[in-house]
């Protein structure tokens, strides 16, 4: 990955995927806004000390996905610096996991609320910042369970497809200004997530990867930090699966 001095967005930034997206992008001279839930010291000294390491700056910037209010907040004060926005990983997102009668309305409004509207909202207002810049590249994570209708995934999986559709028709409306956006759709991962699914859930994933393992954090980073950088010019509206070989 080339490193141009760019600055990036990536939300979920504290754990998992987000933290090793976050990991990677700074190792190669990236600035970043990494994006937490809430206000957290033990996350700002760690920023903090990865900045220093690889001489950029990180600017940790809190709101919650559930509130319409503090991520308008949160990205305005982002924007109002008036530096390019070169990346967004819109990484963070909520699991759920319960057969169709079982999924209550209200969860069903937390998981979109989460996974899918706030995910809009953040593409909406940075992709207009990439429009005056006329360049760009957004991220959007996904899952397989978006892809392969398994039992249990009414609210996560559905969500998760939603955000696969928008990434195809985001990436045809912006592409004349120069913006790519795809999604990647990891399998399993090592995060506090992958680890939290049912222990049979986990063996029948593993026992179906031919890989035959969970895959880890930095190998969904790598191929997040690829589809940003230049390397991936000609790729846009794709989703990728990151599953070991589902
Ligand atoms: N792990 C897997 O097997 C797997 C597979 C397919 C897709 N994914 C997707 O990968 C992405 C990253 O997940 P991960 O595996 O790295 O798990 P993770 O470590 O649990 O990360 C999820 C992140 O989302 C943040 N988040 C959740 N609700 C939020 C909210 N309301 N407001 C702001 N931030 C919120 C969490 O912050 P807090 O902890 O502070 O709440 C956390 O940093 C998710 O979108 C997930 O759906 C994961």
């Amino acid at each position: 990955m080339e490193n141009l001095k760019k600055n990036a967005i990536v939300t979920g930034a504290r754990t998992g995927i987000g933290h090793a997206t976050v990991e990677k992008m700074a190792s190669v001279g990236i600035n970043i806004w990494a994006c937490a839930h809430r206000k957290d010291e033990e996350f700002e000294k760690d920023m903090e000390e990865l900045a220093k390491r690889h001489h950029i700056w990180i600017e940790p910037v809190y709101f919650d996905l559930e509130v319409e209010s503090e991520i308008k907040q949160g990205l305005r004060k982002i924007i109002a610096k008036r530096l390019s926005v070169d990346i967004l990983v819109n990484n963070a997102g909520v699991p759920h996991g319960a057969l169709l009668q079982m999924t209550s309305m209200n969860d069903l409004k937390k998981v979109f609320d989460v996974n899918f509207f706030s995910q809009i909202l953040i593409m909406q207002m940075v992709s207009k910042v990439m429009m005056r810049q006329r360049g760009g590249s957004i991220i959007n994570m996904v899952s397989v369970a978006g892809i392969d209708s398994d039992a249990g995934y009414t609210a996560y999986g559905s969500s998760k497809a939603a955000l696969s559709f928008a990434t195809k028709v985001a990436s045809k409306e912006l592409a004349s200004y120069g913006i790519r956006i795809n999604a990647v759709a990891p399998g399993l991962v090592e995060t506090k997530m992958g680890m939290a699914m049912d222990e049979t859930y986990k063996k029948m994933m593993v026992e179906q990867a031919s890989l035959k393992r969970m895959g880890n954090p930095k190998e969904v980073a790598d191929v997040i930090a690829f589809l940003a950088s230049e390397e991936a010019s000609f790729i846009t509206g794709q989703i990728w699966r990151v599953d070991g070989g589902l």
